[in-house]
């Protein structure tokens, strides 16, 4: 759709982080879903991806700001394991997206990930925002259910605020120490040379809304050029496997451009490129996982960004 017209696909946000800092957990608590709860000991061992309409965005964050302009169809977010043992995984998360959020756990500032993600962040010249998560277990903290920060920050007592303050300095000392300068985003005076901390709670969903219209504004405001839709197809590989129902499928992320039912394509394959046409085109519904089984949206044609499963017409075959 063309929205005052600019004609933009949806930005690709990748979240990232030290394994536990709650990264799954925030797009559960954005989605409505339990996801993380259904995971093998806690632990994202696959790449995930979730599409949020702008309308879904918009809900979340109108009491922050009801009349905010959403430039974009929405927001593509990829999710990425943080155990040490998916470096690759990460990598090519980070690979894939225009902009993403770090998170840090509040109570363990930075960790190995952290740091070992700011790093691909960095060489991948990716901006990013930092989710300063799980607030709600400063002691005291009064819950205030996916209020904005600055709201839920006035309901807290001296000593929480205290504890707070003295966790934050830690943190933005903390990156400091790698090179960057940080900052609340809503003392930032410097935005795009200080990066913006954004505090939140997965669990009470306090700073979410923040987080997802800074993410989108900052988005529209920054990479007008990068988010213009392009005639080129650009489009990445996750997954080649064999589903049930739908006979051999590719997993993909749509990066820009359009994909129409029939239309032939080109994978590489491990001897040499394989053609095949699209028999269908199917995503999960908005606001889901992609990575978790569900049933799945049919569509005649589909734009960037998304994630979607390609029905392909003959059986790939990669050995
Ligand atoms: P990996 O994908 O394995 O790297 O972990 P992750 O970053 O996705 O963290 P995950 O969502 O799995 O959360 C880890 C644990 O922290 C879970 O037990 C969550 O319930 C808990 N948790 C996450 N966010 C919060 C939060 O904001 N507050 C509190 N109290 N707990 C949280
Ligand atoms: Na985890
Ligand atoms: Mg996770």
């Amino acid at each position: 759709p063309v929205h005052n017209g600019q004609n933009l696909r949806s930005p690709i946000c990748c979240i990232m982080g030290h394994v536990d800092a709650g990264k799954t957990k925030l797009l559960d608590c954005i989605r409505g879903t339990h996801v993380q709860e259904g995971e093998a000991g806690g632990i994202t061992q696959q790449i995930g991806a979730t599409y949020f309409p702008a309308e879904n965005i918009r809900e979340r964050t109108k009491e922050l700001k009801a009349d905010a302009k959403l430039n974009v169809p929405g927001l593509l977010v990829i999710d990425t394991p943080g155990h040490e043992s998916f470096t690759k995984l990460r990598t090519r998360g980070s690979g894939l997206c225009d902009l993403a959020i770090l998170v840090v756990d509040l109570m363990h500032g930075l960790e190995p990930q952290t740091i070992e993600s700011l790093n691909l962040l960095k060489s991948g010249k990716t901006d990013f925002v930092i989710a300063l998560n799980k607030v709600d277990r400063l002691y005291g903290w009064k819950t205030c259910p996916n209020a904005p920060i600055g709201k839920a920050i006035k309901q807290q007592s001296k000593d929480v605020m205290i504890e707070f303050n003295m966790r934050l300095t830690q943190v933005i000392t903390q990156f400091k120490e790698q090179g960057l300068n940080t900052e609340l985003y809503y003392k930032n005076k410097e935005m795009g040379e200080t990066y913006n901390i954004v505090p939140t709670s997965a669990i009470s969903g306090e700073g979410i809304p923040d987080l997802l219209l800074l993410l989108v504004q900052w988005a529209q405001k920054t990479m007008i050029k990068r988010l213009t839709y392009s005639e080129e197809v650009q489009c990445t590989i996750l997954e080649v496997k064999v589903d049930e129902g739908h006979g051999t499928t590719i997993d993909v992320i749509l990066v820009n451009g359009v994909l129409h039912e029939g239309d032939q394509i080109v994978v590489g394959g491990m001897q040499g490129p394989i053609v095949t046409s699209i028999r269908a085109l199917l995503t999960p519904h908005p606001m889901r996982e992609f990575r978790v089984k569900g049933t799945y949206l049919h569509h005649k044609e589909i734009k960037a960004a998304q994630c979607i499963k390609i029905a392909a017409q003959v059986t790939v075959s990669f050995s």
